[in-house]
């Protein structure tokens, strides 16, 4: 692991002689079974690319999307900004060319994409010195807290790979690190209200289930799950997703 990456600690285990449970293996491998984000791409795949791919490729288009929408619906330069499962920057190099340097944070689950976007996407897209190796997070429990409050959150596919249990832990987090009036958008697969519970989904590119990634929610689900930590849910719906992915907003009451 590269020094540069802050990883995140509970402090559970800071008294016991026990190796830390993050020690043990890598950070990604907390997802093994739940997604197929528990790899780690070495620096001989991170320069060929192979990053891009795994974050669902689709780079520029689906990069540029995030980002127009987030400014659409009212980020300014001078906001914070935390990008839940950022990935390798796919979103992140057009959030950290358009905030002010420093403002834009990044969490993942996954080290090694986190490390190219760090290391290979930003000094290819020309903005060194713009984003602060201390702004990206490696952390299996989502944890949000840097110390500032966030204006915006925003996770872009990140849900439509997580079960419900990790989008409540996920969201009881975030709320922890925004302010009132704090907005987090995030992108889910929409199941119709009237489908089976158990039947999958056809979505424009790919199937969804109820108990496996990819997965897919009913909105009162996702409304449900920000209720316990106090926000308030819009289903906004289609944004223009090319994979029909759906929009949600939460927003800190206030
Ligand atoms: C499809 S990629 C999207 C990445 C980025 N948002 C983008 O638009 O390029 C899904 C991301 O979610 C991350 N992820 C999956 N499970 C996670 C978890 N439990 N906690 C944090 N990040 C997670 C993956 O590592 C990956 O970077």
């Amino acid at each position: 692991m590269r020094t540069w990456l802050r990883r995140a600690t509970t402090g559970r285990d800071e008294k016991s002689d026990a190796p830390k449970s993050s020690d043990a293996q890598p950070m990604s491998a907390a997802v093994a079974g739940i997604n197929t984000y528990d790899f780690s791409l070495s620096d001989q795949q991170i320069a060929r690319g192979v990053h891009r791919k795994r974050v669902g490729a689709m780079w520029d288009q689906i990069g540029k999307h995030q980002f127009d929408y987030l400014v659409e619906v009212g980020l300014q330069p001078q906001h914070r900004m935390l990008d839940v499962g950022c990935g390798a920057l796919r979103g992140g190099i057009h959030f950290v060319r358009y905030l002010e340097p420093g403002h834009y944070y990044g969490i993942d689950v996954n080290e090694s994409l986190l490390r190219a976007g760090l290391e290979h996407e930003v000094p290819a897209a020309g903005l060194q010195g713009r984003l602060p190796a201390e702004n990206l997070r490696a952390t299996s429990m989502f944890e949000s807290d840097f110390g500032i409050p966030f204006d915006y959150a925003l996770a872009v596919s990140v849900f439509t790979h997580l079960p419900l249990n990790h989008i409540r832990l996920c969201l009881w987090q975030l709320a922890k690190a925004m302010p009132p009036g704090g907005r987090f958008l995030a992108t889910f697969f929409r199941a119709p209200a009237d489908l089976p519970y158990d039947e999958p989904v056809q979505q424009v590119a790919v199937q969804t289930h109820v108990e496996r990634d990819p997965f897919h929610y009913r909105p009162y689900e996702l409304e449900w799950a920000g209720s316990l930590a106090g926000w308030e849910f819009t289903d906004i719906g289609d944004w223009g997703h090319p994979r029909g992915q759906q929009m949600a907003e939460f927003r800190r009451p206030g």
